[in-house]
Formats: structure tokens, C-alpha cells, sequence
């Protein structure tokens, strides 16, 4: 377990509103944290995320893409080589994409390997990549969430971690199930970059490891009591069950 008393530094990664990472920095600053936001970066110059990061003391950045190469992959292994110079320069113990909609090059996944979470609104492996509340209405599913995983060169692929449940109601449209998808993300996500932070949470040879055993699932909560900081793995909240 690393150091309690020493904050291991984050760089979070945001394309958007960053509500996610507006998350993370209440959580760490609310009570002593094994983690610290040291720097907001964003693909977007006009993302919302960065002036937010800024109104919270957050150090933030773009880097924009440079116009037109981002669809093939020399030009997304040029961005991302500037992506990781400005990652770099913080010495992360950790990367944490938060809404950052780029898709990452197997070069830069594998440099930072085991060391990037991404938060995702599905039920992973259901529903990767775009528009997952309006396919989780379209099949009607009853049930849906989000996801906070290891990132792989897989899209929305890599090992998943924790996985919150939320009810889809009658009424909803993609709108109301986003706010409600993202009420839990802003729940797991703290909690998971703790895990790791705290020495508890690692990736190795595929598999993931919390607190020195491999989780067989995703830990699971269903929108019951907030999560504590002591999982065992299974379900955890209103029905807490066994790993
Ligand atoms: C979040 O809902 C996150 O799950 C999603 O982007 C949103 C960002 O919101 N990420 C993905 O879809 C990644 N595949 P935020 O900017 O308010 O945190």
C-alpha cells in the first residue's frame, strides 16, 4: 500500500462539461485522499471542463488536435506523443479519462500500461463506443450504468473494475438517463481512482487485483448505500451479496 500521507498525483483527460472530474477533486479535497487532480487536459480548447477545472485551482490545459490528421493513425500517434508530453511533465501516478472521447494509439496505451482508467456509461461489454442511453432505451433494457475500467487498445474494452446499476424507468429518455447514469459515475469514479491510489487496485497480465485478490467481476453497486472505501467485490449496495 503506498504512502497515505503523500496524495499520489493524477492527470485527468476531459473533452467535454467534465462534470466526472469536478467529482474527483470535491472527493479528494473533502477528506484526506490518497489521490490529487494536478492537471485538467483536454483535446478541446473550448471545453467546459477546462475553465471548470480553473475555477477549482486546477492547473489546465489543451492540446488541440493539429486539424485534420486525427482520423488516421500517424496522426493520432503524433498527437498522442504531444498528449504525453504534457502528461509527462506532471510525473502521474495515474491517468484517468473522464468524457475524453478520443481513441488512444496502441503506443500511447502501452506506455502508461496498467496505469489509465476510463469511466464509460454502460453496462460494459454491453454497449461500447457512442449514443449508450439511446441503445439501452431502443432494446429496452431494464437495467443500466456505468463502468470504470483499465484501459486496453480496445475500445471500451479493458478490464472493468466497478460497475454502478441504475433503473431505466418508463418514462425516461436519454436525457434523464444520462443524469441518472451520471449520478453514479460521479460515485464510482472517486472510488476507484482511491483504490488505486492507495496501492489497492492494479492491472497485471490482464486481470484485475483489489486488495491483493483477482476480481472474478466487477464490484457492483446498485444504487443503494453510497460505496464505502472497503470492498470485497460482488454486489454491493441496497443487496450486498458475495464476490
Ligand atoms: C461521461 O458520462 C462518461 O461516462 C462518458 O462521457 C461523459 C463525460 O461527462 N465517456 C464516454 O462515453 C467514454 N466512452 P463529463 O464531461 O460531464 O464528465
Amino acid at each position: 500500500m503506498s504512502n497515505q500521507h503523500t496524495p499520489q498525483p493524477v492527470v485527468v483527460l476531459i473533452s467535454g462539461r467534465g462534470s466526472n472530474m469536478r467529482a474527483l477533486v470535491e472527493h479528494c479535497r473533502a477528506q484526506p485522499a490518497a489521490y490529487e487532480v494536478v492537471r485538467v487536459l483536454s483535446d478541446k480548447p473550448a471545453a467546459a471542463g477546462l475553465a471548470l477545472a480553473r475555477d477549482l485551482g486546477i492547473a489546465a490545459a489543451a492540446v488541440p488536435a493539429s486539424g485534420g490528421a486525427a482520423g488516421n493513425p500517424s496522426g493520432r500517434e503524433e498527437y498522442d506523443r504531444r498528449l504525453a508530453a504534457a502528461i509527462d511533465e506532471c510525473a502521474p501516478a495515474l491517468i484517468v479519462l473522464a468524457g475524453f472521447m478520443r481513441i488512444l494509439s496502441p503506443e500511447f496505451v502501452n506506455r502508461y500500461e496498467g496505469r489509465i482508467l476510463n469511466i464509460h456509461p454502460s453496462l460494459l461489454p454491453k454497449y461500447p463506443g457512442l449514443h449508450t442511453h439511446r441503445a439501452v432505451l431502443a432494446a429496452g433494457d431494464p437495467v443500466h450504468g456505468a463502468t470504470v475500467h483499465f484501459v486496453t487498445a480496445e475500445l471500451d474494452g479493458g478490464p472493468p473494475i466497478v460497475q454502478a446499476m441504475v433503473p431505466v424507468r418508463p418514462a425516461d429518455d436519454e436525457a434523464t438517463l444520462a443524469a441518472r447514469v451520471q449520478a453514479e459515475e460521479h460515485r464510482i469514479y472517486p472510488l476507484a481512482v482511491g483504490w488505486y491510489c492507495e496501492g489497492r487496485l492494479r492491472c497485471r497480465d490482464g486481470r484485475v487485483w483489489l486488495d491483493g485478490e483477482v476480481l472474478a467481476e466487477p464490484v457492483r453497486y446498485d444504487g443503494g448505500d453510497p460505496p464505502g472505501g472497503a470492498p470485497r467485490g460482488g454486489q454491493r449496495g441496497a443487496a450486498p451479496g458475495s464476490r
